[in-house]
């Protein structure tokens, strides 16, 4: 029979396949979100993400370097605070977790570049992203404390801020507020467009910052949505954000695409909690083959767009590269 297209010529074996593949991984993309708490000599795994730890600012350090030595260059730090308010006053307070801990590591990991998580979950009692007005998040004030709460990270050494909370307006009040006060060089990279997923539910037991009443439906995005998801990114990018994210990964590359192609920053996308403890668990029982599972997942972001892959396997993904496994 006649046919002059041939894809399999293109797999005839290894060399050629690696040759004319349109995405690769790299380490120099991935970013390693880690929890920080108060106390000394903790390394507590949390239950729902096994092989993931919350940290006390000693092994936090410990871990920073291990990171840094397999080659992820790149955190996103979460803080657990001890004590939390009604008006989050850990989240700005600059001896707050989060500032300490990056003081510590700025000075014993100069090396490592520091992103930090914006918001107040972690903070309040009532754990909502900002401060209530009856039983809803009050957008405005929350605006001046989230602002608050990013120059005391850059103060403390933060190389990025990274805001999560989701409120309209936020990305220009930190802007302004950087900017003042003599930051006008730490980038913003806004969780521009970022959904109400289940998939944030290990993240919460982690970072104890479930919502005690109600939802985030108020604020975070509705999932049968993308073209609102276009205009969050488009808002943030007008009000200055220097990358933006789409969050989470997996079931959202169609929307990762589609910000991709509208605008001119780079894109950066969080496979989430909940991915990880998927994975893990089907792992665990022996399902899956988990490292194969994390490669295609990684390259699957990159494909749809990302530039930037915010990971809790960056670590196993650096050594998967290293070791050949995947690429
Ligand atoms: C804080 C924040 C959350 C995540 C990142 N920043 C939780 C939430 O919005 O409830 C989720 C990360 C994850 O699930 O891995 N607002």
């Amino acid at each position: 029979m006649e046919m002059i297209k041939r894809p399999r010529r293109l797999r005839e074996n290894a060399v050629i396949r690696k040759m004319v593949r349109e995405t690769r991984l790299d380490k120099s993309s991935l970013v390693y979100p880690i929890f920080v708490m108060e106390g000394e000599g903790i390394t507590e795994e949390i239950p729902s993400m096994p092989g993931q730890y919350r940290y006390s600012i000693d092994t936090f350090i410990v871990k920073l370097k291990e990171l840094l030595a397999h080659g992820v260059s790149s955190v996103m730090i979460f803080g657990i605070p001890d004590q939390k308010d009604e008006i989050g006053s850990g989240a700005y307070d600059s001896n707050g977790i989060v500032q300490r801990a990056l003081r510590a590591a700025k000075k014993a990991v100069p090396d490592m570049y520091y992103i930090t998580d914006v918001c107040m979950c972690e903070y309040t009692s009532h754990g909502h992203c900002g401060v209530l007005n009856g039983n809803d998040v009050d957008n405005d004030p929350t605006l001046e404390l989230l602002a608050k709460t990013a120059l005391s990270h850059a103060e403390a050494g933060a190389d990025m801020v990274a805001p999560s909370d989701m409120m309209d307006g936020r990305v220009l009040a930190i802007r302004r507020k950087l900017d003042e006060n003599g930051y006008s060089r730490v980038p913003i990279m806004s969780y521009a467009v970022k959904y109400a997923s289940a998939f944030y539910g290990p993240f919460r037991d982690a970072a104890d910052s479930a919502p005690k009443f109600g939802d985030r439906k108020t604020y975070q995005m509705d999932f049968h949505n993308v073209r609102e998801g276009i205009k969050e990114a488009l808002t943030d990018v007008e009000e200055g954000a220097d990358i933006v994210m789409v969050k989470p990964a997996m079931s959202f590359h169609d929307v990762l695409t589609k910000v991709h192609d509208v605008v001119n920053v780079p894109v950066a996308c969080y496979s989430v909690s909940g991915e990880y403890a998927m994975v893990k668990a089907a792992a665990q029982n022996g399902w899956i083959d988990e490292d194969r599972i994390v490669g295609e997942m990684a390259v699957s972001a990159f494909r749809a767009g990302a530039q930037i892959y915010i990971t809790y396997y960056a670590e196993r993904i650096a050594r998967l590269i290293d070791e050949g496994v995947i690429g």
